[in-house]
């Protein structure tokens, strides 16, 4: 085997993302034939005796692919030191490790993936992506068409202005409105952020669609099962192909497209 950074094979062999990966190499989890390394350009060829925590780490040969509807209290993320309860923990009888791709709040419900493959991961996250992203969300008070405009031109958040979004209200619960929001970026609590921005702070959020895929309506909170060939392959292709859409406007944009 070629050399390769000790981050991607450890996201190689479903112990982490690369980007939590480099997290356990900071912290000094990882050790290579029993020397603890904290260097972040480390390589290996997987000859090596590379252990995690002291537990040796394998390549994966199975690839898995997963969907889950990610319950509101549990973390995404392969474990906790606080104890908390991980979306990994609801995975039972699979001997392959999955970590979540990206990321949903301890809060937020919904569509998230699960994988054991590097490769994907970091072609579902990098933000060149820029795969779409729709969630939906209770949230105080009511949108209006201004505030529609400005997710549109993209607001200016703390952390630098947000990629034109869509926002649109799709329901009433009480004196609160239901929205339907589309972003395709991924910064943390970033829908959050944006409704604040807005002064109409989510109540509830929910993510529901992912790129080409919407979350299996089948799927009670809790409940996962793996994508079929068709929605990878159109998934993949969906991040690949990002410029066509890029260039198109926004109000032009299909929910089908998933981009
Ligand atoms: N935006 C948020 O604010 N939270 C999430 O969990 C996902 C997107």
């Amino acid at each position: 085997m070629e050399q390769m950074r000790l981050q991607k094979y450890l996201s190689e062999c479903g112990v982490a993302s690369r980007r939590a990966a480099e997290g356990m190499i900071a912290e000094g989890r990882v050790a290579v034939d029993g020397v603890t390394v904290s260097e972040m350009g480390f390589k290996v060829t997987g000859r090596e005796r590379i252990t995690v925590d002291g537990k040796p780490v394998k390549p994966e040969r199975n690839r898995i692919y997963i969907m889950m509807n990610k319950p509101v209290s549990v973390l995404s993320s392969v474990s906790d030191d606080r104890g908390r309860k991980c979306v990994v923990d609801l995975i039972d009888g699979l001997k392959e490790r999955v970590y979540p791709v990206g990321r949903l709040d301890y809060d937020t419900s919904g569509l998230l993936l699960l994988t054991n493959d590097g490769d994907f991961t970091k072609k579902m996250t990098h933000p060149s992506s820029e795969i779409w992203k729709t969630y939906e969300a209770v949230v105080r008070g009511e949108p209006n068409e201004g505030n529609v405009r400005r997710f549109a031109e993209g607001l200016e958040l703390d952390d630098g202005p947000a990629l034109p979004a869509l926002l649109s209200v799709i329901g009433h619960r009480g004196s609160n409105a239901v929205a339907e929001i589309r972003i395709r970026e991924g910064r943390n609590r970033q829908v959050r952020r944006m409704m604040e921005a807005i002064k109409h702070p989510v109540l509830k959020l929910k993510r529901v669609g992912f790129g080409t895929l919407e979350l299996d309506p089948a799927l009670k909170p809790g409940a996962w099962r793996y994508l079929t060939d068709d929605e990878l392959r159109r998934l993949a292709a969906c991040a690949e192909n990002p410029a066509h859409e890029k260039d198109r406007t926004l109000s032009g944009l299909s929910r089908d497209s998933g981009k």
